[in-house]
């Protein structure tokens, strides 16, 4: 599973980069206009946080496949790294999806409410495509099965594009997508806080620390080799 950032909060991007196994960034121009940031350095910025290595997708302006693919080069020239373009599905995307992989560009086909727009996005060639879950959900759709058929039909047909889910507001959903075969989810940064919590955890972690805290005192294990012999611990 890759777990990706639906955020352009640097902050936010910062913190979760440095404490969960985070394989990359998702922004799209809604993400993007909530930080009222210079979008260029924005998203050099972000680049720099997460690194070469890491996911970053990134969604086009453009509405015309010229448009689509001229963002598209400008984006892998000036912002460089493991660089995804995400584009919402339409005919011009199709169009520019394919010219893009002609030349290398990893494409990212976004805004997919139904089985069949994901199944011709991955026919052009997107390395990902990305369901909205929530949305569906919201419309009294299912989005935990639309993308459990996109998952299904990609192994069917020996297709090898990743199901990308996105548009997540609770942990349950998360689980579902997961359990039905989904590659990678983006998510925003509180749910990532929500996926760790458990109150049962917490009572848990008192109990070891009072436990401990009976017969050791305030002493810690760290503090005990450092007692027995200071060379132990570099
Ligand atoms: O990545 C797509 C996602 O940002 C849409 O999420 O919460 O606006 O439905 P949401």
């Amino acid at each position: 599973m890759l777990y990706i950032i639906d955020t352009a909060d640097r902050d936010e991007i910062r913190r979760l980069n440095e404490y969960y196994p985070i394989d990359g960034v998702t922004t799209n121009p809604t993400i993007i206009s909530k930080e009222h940031s210079d979008f260029l350095k924005l998203v050099k910025d972000i680049r720099d946080i997460i690194g070469p290595d890491k996911m970053f997708h990134i969604q086009v302006t453009g509405d015309t496949c010229d448009e689509i693919v001229k963002e598209a080069r400008l984006l892998r020239t000036h912002v460089g790294g493991n660089l995804y373009v995400k584009i919402p599905i339409s005919r011009d995307g199709l169009k520019a999806t394919q010219i893009l992989k002609k030349e290398g560009i990893n494409v990212t086909v976004t805004a997919i409410f139904t089985q069949q727009q994901a199944l011709i996005a991955a026919k052009a060639g997107a390395d990902f495509v990305a369901p909205y879950v929530n949305r569906l959900d919201n419309i009294v759709s299912d989005g935990v099965s639309v993308v459990s058929e996109i998952v299904e039909l990609f192994k069917k047909h020996s297709i090898s594009t990743k199901v990308l889910a996105a548009s997540f507001k609770t942990v349950e959903q998360i689980h579902k997508i997961a359990m039905v075969g989904a590659q990678s989810v983006t998510l925003q940064p509180a749910l990532y806080d929500q996926l760790i919590y458990h109150p049962l955890t917490l009572y848990a972690i008192d109990d070891f620390k009072a436990d401990w805290s009976n017969v050791y005192g305030d002493k810690s294990i760290a503090m005990m080799f450092e007692e027995k012999d200071s060379s132990v611990i570099k």
